[in-house]
């Protein structure tokens, strides 16, 4: 039976992905520090729905906490989802945590499982890295040029993935993510701000003019990623874009968004925030190649199961 050990799994992403390991049949250890970067009791509610279920472990520690690094050893798949997320809020003193959580983490992860031999490391890397870039759609060969500090801190931890690949050969695997949405998505991120300002009948804040692009990626299709890129057969220090099927601005979104709410909600508009980029978009091509994987969840159908799940939280 597969061991999985999975970093972050009481966020956003990591909580589907433990739920698809246990649905496999995998055993998993789900380990989670609680930090305090949006309201807990969201995090509690993920764990919950998957805690008592049979193969998991639950360890509500730090990722450099030895008990979590002991248990690394015993894992087939580490999946370090783990980390500081937010691009807008990276700046200044908050720096340091992203150091911290995203970069000196992932080292201490890294030699946690290059000294056990652990056979595959798949990190959670970032379309930040990217930046700005000339042309679009980007592919891996692109020179990454991050426009954020957080995307300083991801490309680090994903070129530290490389070199442990390059220098022990360890089986790492790094997936670029491209705005992930869908249930449970992060309070502080765009599309569920949008849905609980509307259902709370409070204006939506557009950052900039709402023409900025993203290549919005649904959350099922990343958690597919991730279960492939943890058992594909590929050479250590991997890169891969994972991007959705569709790229649109802000405006055009909120449009969708409007359609499954059934109402059109009130806007309102604020300066652009430095370290937003103008614009995301990958080819996924690489990834279909050596993983065998597409995103398939269409946009207008994603934000409709994201809608849908807003809608009952409030309620509930
Ligand atoms: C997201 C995640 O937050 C990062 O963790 C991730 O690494 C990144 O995607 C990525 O793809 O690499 P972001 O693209 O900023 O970052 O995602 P959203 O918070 O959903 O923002 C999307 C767009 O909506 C941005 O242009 C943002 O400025 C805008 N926005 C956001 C608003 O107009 N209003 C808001 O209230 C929030």
């Amino acid at each position: 039976m597969v061991k999985s050990l999975v970093t972050g799994a009481a966020g956003f992403i990591a909580s589907h992905l433990v739920e698809s390991l246990l649905d496999a049949g995998e055993e998993v250890v789900a380990v989670d520090s609680l930090t305090d970067y949006y309201d807990v009791a969201q995090k509690r509610a993920n764990l919950a729905g998957f805690g008592a279920r049979r193969g998991v472990e639950v360890v509500t520690a730090d990722v450099a906490d030895p008990a979590v690094l002991d248990r690394v050893a015993q894992a087939d798949v580490v999946y370090h989802l783990a980390g500081q997320p937010g691009v807008r809020l990276s700046w200044d003193r908050n720096f340091g945590a992203y150091v911290e959580r995203n970069v000196d983490r992932t080292q201490q992860l890294l030699e946690a499982a290059r000294s056990a031999r652990v056979p595959r490391l798949v990190y959670a890397s970032s379309s930040s890295v990217y930046g700005n870039q000339p042309s679009y759609p980007v592919d891996e060969r692109a020179l990454p040029a991050p426009f954020s500090p957080y995307g300083v801190t991801k490309l680090a931890a994903e070129h530290l993935c490389g070199l442990y690949a390059q220098n022990y050969g360890l089986g790492t695997v790094s997936l670029r993510f491209f705005t992930v949405y869908g249930p449970r998505q992060r309070p502080d991120m765009a599309f569920s701000r949008f849905i609980r300002s509307a259902l709370a009948g409070r204006p939506l804040t557009i950052t900039g003019d709402g023409t900025a692009i993203r290549d919005f990626t649904y959350v099922g299709d990343i958690v597919e990623a991730l279960r492939a890129a943890g058992r594909a057969d590929v050479a250590p220090g991997a890169v891969y874009n994972t991007c959705g099927t569709e790229s649109i601005d802000v405006n055009g979104a909120i449009g969708l968004i409007a359609h499954h709410l059934g109402f059109t909600p009130a806007v309102e508009r604020c300066g652009a925030v430095p370290g937003d980029v103008r614009r995301t978009g990958g080819s996924a091509r690489l990834a279909e190649q050596d993983l065998g994987w597409t995103a398939e969840m269409t946009l207008a159908e994603g934000i409709g199961e994201q809608v849908a799940w807003e809608r009952a939280r409030s309620v509930g």
